[in-house]
């Protein structure tokens, strides 16, 4: 793939990648704000597991841009989305962790501080690069 299309492709997708980021973002603030007002656990873990949902499309949405656009940090990138899914596994959290737990908390900071420092470095550093 000549640079140029390379540019063409990110221009095409950054903007629903940054749409996803934004949605994940509110997604885990609302959860936080949800345990600091005291929901009760089933609405605490429906939202949960939007985030788990929509972590597992957006990751699965970067891996396909990455693989198409034939990225040299495909598969770090990908096996980094490995971890972060699998520590957010439904049943690690409903079953023995705290919603307003240190280690939950880890989790989102790990998540959020992917797509700002992985992600930004990766889609948008490249889409600013010169054809
Ligand atoms: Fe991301
Ligand atoms: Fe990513």
């Amino acid at each position: 793939m000549n640079p140029r299309q390379r540019k063409l492709i990110l221009a095409h997708s950054l903007p629903a990648i940054a749409a996803e980021h934004r949605q994940l973002f509110l997604l885990i603030s609302n959860f936080q704000a949800g345990v600091r007002i005291g929901w009760e656990h089933p609405q605490l873990a429906a939202l949960y597991e939007r985030v788990i949902g929509l972590s597992i499309a957006h990751f699965a949405h970067e891996e396909s841009l990455l693989s198409e656009i034939e990225h040299p940090g495909f598969a770090t990138h990908e096996s980094a989305h490995g971890k972060m899914i699998a520590d957010l596994a439904p049943a690690t959290y409903l079953d023995s962790l705290d919603p307003g737990g240190i280690e939950l908390q880890h989790m989102f900071d790990a998540i959020l501080v992917h797509h700002i420092r992985e992600d930004v470095g990766h889609f948008f550093a490249d889409a600013e690069t010169d054809a």
